[in-house]
């Protein structure tokens, strides 16, 4: 089993989208293995985006995810990676797949609602950077 790192982002958590998403999850037999509430510092917000710093969206993404509360959880089922990100759709919502998260939630370029992990290397460093081994069931 693969497990993978998802992001409910601010602007989901906002508009009171939590329960849909976290529905929707488990509508995808993902396993819940850990999930927690917290809301990200600049200095964790650019940590955790170090692979995109230099970009022009970069400190306007920082601020974007430190402006309130996010979810954090650790999904696990076969093809974890991949499958959430089909099941969130493209980064631009504009893009977005019919039935998809971000075709749902999303309402801007940046305000697109959720995150995962893109490969099995980050969701390792991703899933480390938010929970510690104790916290995963
Ligand atoms: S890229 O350009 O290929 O590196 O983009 P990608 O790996 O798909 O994701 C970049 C993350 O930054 C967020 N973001 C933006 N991307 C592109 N353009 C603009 N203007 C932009 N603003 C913010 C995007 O939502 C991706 O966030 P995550 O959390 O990884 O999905």
């Amino acid at each position: 089993m693969e497990q993978t790192l998802a992001l409910i982002k601010p602007d989901a958590v906002a508009s009171n989208a939590v329960g849909a998403i976290i529905q929707r999850m488990e509508r995808e037999e993902f396993r819940i293995c850990a999930m927690r509430m917290l809301h990200l510092s600049t200095h964790e917000a650019a940590t955790f985006y170090h692979a995109h710093k230099g970009k022009s969206f970069f400190d306007s993404l920082v601020s974007f995810m430190t402006s309130g509360p996010l979810v954090a959880l650790v999904l696990e089922r076969e093809n974890a990676i991949s499958h959430w990100r089909k099941i969130m759709g493209a980064t631009d919502y504009r893009k977005a797949e019919e039935g998809s998260l971000r075709k749902e939630f999303a309402t801007a370029l940046e305000r697109n609602a959720v995150h995962g992990s893109d490969a099995e290397e980050t969701a390792r460093e991703e899933i480390a950077f938010f929970f510690s081994t104790r916290e995963r069931a």
